[in-house]
């Protein structure tokens, strides 16, 4: 028999940072509240559809979870087959990326006076139950890969905005941009509301 899937948790969750952000906050509350809710998502692995967890065979997938009606946020589930990366990029948006299985490594890069990029410090590993913050404020370039050469590792995004259709930039290794708008690898979403098949709380 199939477990139960508690697709309640990502409602509660897109609930949750609607409410927060129907109260017009700025920034760095937005990354924090936001982090704490994301936090508490992923903090638990029993709430996502298989189908939404699927990785592709030769790169990574994003898949659309939830897209808020005025796209204020969307919410993506990052699926990375063994050893995959992204290129260099940036999101031009606040971000919030949280582990939910398996683990991804995510490298910052920061502009030179010349042009080009340098790496920012060490790398930082995501394990489950971790949330990493981005934006053009605390810092917007980055390369993540899986961490695994041996198995999938899925994480939970959620940007300020309907990340799928915003226009943004890979890099190239001499720093120069190729614009770039990721759209998602799914045509569905899961349904998150119908209440009719989940146990009363
Ligand atoms: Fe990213």
């Amino acid at each position: 028999m199939q477990p139960v899937l508690r697709l309640e948790r990502l409602r509660h969750f897109v609930g949750e940072l609607a409410t927060l952000l129907d109260q017009g906050p700025e920034e760095p509350l937005i990354l924090e509240r936001g982090g704490a809710l994301l936090a508490e998502l992923v903090g638990a692995d029993d709430w996502l559809p298989a189908e939404f967890a699927e990785p592709h065979p030769e790169h990574y997938v994003q898949y659309l979870l939830h897209a808020d009606a005025r796209q204020r946020f969307s919410v993506v589930s990052f699926v990375w087959g063994p050893g995959q990366r992204t290129p260099v990029h940036d999101h031009r948006v606040w971000g919030l990326i949280g582990m939910l299985r398996g683990a991804e490594d995510s490298q910052g890069f920061v502009r030179r006076a010349d042009g080009t990029l340098a790496a920012e410090g060490a790398p930082v590993r995501l394990t489950p139950g971790r949330v990493e913050r981005v934006s053009p404020t605390v810092g917007d370039i980055h390369q993540v890969s899986n961490a695994h050469d041996d198995r999938v590792s899925v994480s939970i995004h959620v940007y300020g905005a309907n990340i799928g259709a915003v226009r943004r930039a890979v890099y190239l290794p001499d720093g120069s941009e190729k614009p770039f708008v990721s759209g998602y690898s799914n045509r569905y979403l899961p349904n998150i509301w119908d209440l009719s098949k989940e146990a009363p709380l």
